[in-house]
């Protein structure tokens, strides 16, 4: 039996290099494996919760389409479709609604997080939360359990949201006395990059220090690179590379070999100068021919429509067989 993997984007932003090498690189690798049915798609509805600006959400949508096609994604290998052209998720999701313990999703880490803000700004506790919020890991059990997908790739953040949709699921085929949704298993690559934004911390939007992936031409990527913090060691001095940005990022992008010979020309003075430069020529030599991929891609919504229309066609297949069969257990079925 081939492993069924389910993976969703947010489109709420514009994908930059951390997301590239942390998520779309190595989930484009894995798709190519043999014994692999692979499901990405475009949570689109997920991105309602945080982000209510319709051009934004548009525009992510396509940029995330045209990324992940220019990056090597395979559309006849992977099923690529967009959340909202699958209706039946939002379906079961409503099903799921009503087998989930509100005391389940009182425990979601999103959820207590932004209360104990509110708490802690003096706020009332529920004060900017809505609804799609709280019901997010409904929704995002929905994505998954209809598929029966059994590896699911995530950042550790989402661990807890493969937890809930577990216990959605065990809370469904205990209620219904079936064993019909396969219970999923978060998949959290040992050696996933994450990547230093340009500040040091964590490449992240929410962190404002990110470099775009395609958004960006080569004169941009190169300014983006020169502006990364560095230490005050000059030319010809030893530098410290081990957690230096400019070393971490340049190790994401190259082999071993490459990488042990920039670590050992830091070491014996390199200037960062210099070594900014080839950071610069070794990322861009990856990202060049994707990003004009991309530019093509992009010009073409139509096209973009036509192959995500396509996906979930092919989503829709497995979809619909399965909201039958959920429909038929709850007895909401035919007279
Ligand atoms: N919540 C995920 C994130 O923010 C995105 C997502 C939505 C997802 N549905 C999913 C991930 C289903 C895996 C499976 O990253």
């Amino acid at each position: 039996m081939k492993q069924r993997i389910l993976t969703g984007i947010t489109t709420s932003g514009t994908p930059h290099l951390g997301n590239y090498a942390g998520a779309i690189r190595p989930a484009i690798k894995n798709s190519n494996l043999s014994n692999i049915e692979s499901f990405f798609f475009l949570a689109d509805y997920h991105a309602l919760v945080k982000c209510q600006d319709a051009n934004r959400i548009h525009q992510s949508c396509l940029q995330l389409a045209a990324t992940w096609l220019a990056s090597g994604l395979n559309p006849e290998k992977v099923i690529f479709y967009r959340q909202s052209d699958v209706i039946e998720i939002t379906e079961l999701s409503w099903i799921l609604t009503c087998v989930t313990n509100k005391g389940l999703m009182n425990r979601a880490h999103a959820y207590k997080s932004l209360i104990d803000q509110n708490i802690l700004n003096g706020l009332d506790k529920d004060y900017g939360i809505n609804m799609g919020l709280y019901n997010y890991p409904i929704l995002m059990a929905a994505d998954i359990l209809l598929f029966k997908a059994n590896r699911i790739p995530v950042g550790r953040d989402q661990l807890q949201h493969i937890e809930i949709a577990r216990d959605i699921a065990i809370k469904f085929n205990n209620i219904y006395e079936v064993n019909y949704f396969v219970l999923p298993e978060a998949y959290i690559s040992k050696d996933v990059e994450i990547l230093p934004g340009l500040d040091g911390r964590k490449m992240s939007k929410s962190y404002n220090n990110t470099i775009p992936l395609f958004e960006c031409n080569s004169k941009d990527l190169y300014k983006y690179i020169m502006s990364i913090v560095t230490d005050s060691s000059k030319p010809g001095e030893y530098k410290e590379s081990k957690n230096s940005i400019i070393y971490l990022l340049y190790k994401a992008f190259s082999n071993h070999e490459d990488s042990s010979q920039f670590y050992k020309d830091l070491n014996q003075g390199m200037s960062w100068k210099e070594a900014k430069l080839s950071l610069f020529n070794l990322i861009n030599r990856e990202i060049e021919p994707m990003r004009e991929k991309y530019i093509e891609l992009i010009s073409k919504p139509s096209f973009l429509k036509e192959i995500l229309l396509n996906g979930a066609k092919k989503a829709k297949i497995i979809a619909q067989k399965n909201i039958n069969q959920v429909k038929e257990i709850i007895g909401i079925n035919d007279f």
